[in-house]
């Protein structure tokens, strides 16, 4: 993909702003279009390489934090360096994608960790600047170690992924049992596991749910692996749930002001995380 958000455009289309179904398909008529053969492809690549291997080499390489260590404004700036240069007048920044989901759940009166999430849910999307292929950052994540649902996005291109001919992992559960509890199944690879492990310490329990999950759309929204989910995580996805829409339909046309809304969100970073985040 020539840009890291063309995934996420992707899923809007997929899942359009309930209410906006009209203007959705008017924007995103054209399905002939380059761009959709660019995230075609970026899924090619993702299915095909995201392995339960894959999951277990990245967490090795990857949970041990010792890429660098910076204040979390710092590193949310850092974050900002991501900049799409291909297309620098329709993509978001990184920071201002952050502050609209944020802002937008502040401005709906929810709990301050809450807005905190929706502001720091994209940082692990720093793996890019350690040199990872987006097909290990963004787009969908999925379980790994069972059979490949076909809800997930592109489903057919799991005909290149070497688990699908692998008995281990080629069955209804895999190496898991009926119900075990999405904590004990390996998720693909991607800034949402990645931020989560960085965070599990320090915020409630549902901020952690949003955070591991708001890219697993085919439980979310298609409910594919309720199979796996223990009656704990059934109640937590509704959070997830809720967190969705902030993430997927808050571009907002007044651009927020960063130098405006950092005290804030220093204050709301300073009552929940520790002073520097080990990335
Ligand atoms: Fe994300
Ligand atoms: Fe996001």
């Amino acid at each position: 993909m020539s840009s890291l958000d063309e995934w996420e455009d992707d899923v809007l289309k997929r899942y359009p702003e309930p209410g906006n179904m009209a203007k959705a398909k008017e924007e995103f008529r054209n399905y002939d279009n380059p761009e959709v053969d660019t995230v075609r492809e970026f899924y090619r690549l993702n299915h095909k390489y995201q392995t339960y291997e894959n999951v277990l080499a990245k967490k090795d390489r990857f949970l041990k934090f010792e890429q660098k260590e910076m204040p979390w404004w710092a590193a949310m700036e850092y974050l900002n360096t991501l900049i799409d240069e291909s297309d620098p007048d329709l993509q978001l920044d990184q920071l201002q994608h952050l502050l609209q989901t944020a802002e937008s759940i502040r401005a709906d009166g929810h709990p301050d960790w809450f807005v905190l999430t929706g502001f720091i849910h994209d940082l692990g999307k720093v793996l890019c600047l350690f040199g990872e292929p987006q097909w290990n950052v963004v787009g969908d994540t999925f379980p790994v170690g069972c059979k490949f649902s076909d809800k997930i996005v592109y489903p057919e291109f799991f005909a290149d992924n070497p688990d699908t001919y692998d008995e281990r992992f080629n069955t209804k559960y895999g190496v898991y049992s009926p119900h075990c509890g999405m904590d004990n199944v390996q998720i693909s690879w991607g800034h949402d596991e990645y931020l989560y492990q960085l965070t599990k310490d320090h915020l409630p329990e549902p901020a952690l749910y949003m955070i591991r999950y708001h890219s697993f759309y085919s439980q979310h929204r298609e409910r594919a692996y309720d199979h796996l989910l223990n009656d704990h995580d059934q109640q937590m996805f509704k959070w997830v749930e809720k967190f969705n829409p902030y993430d997927l339909y808050s571009k907002s046309p007044v651009t927020p002001v960063v130098s405006e809304l950092r005290p804030y969100y220093e204050d709301l970073i300073a009552k929940y995380l520790p002073e520097t985040v080990k990335l």
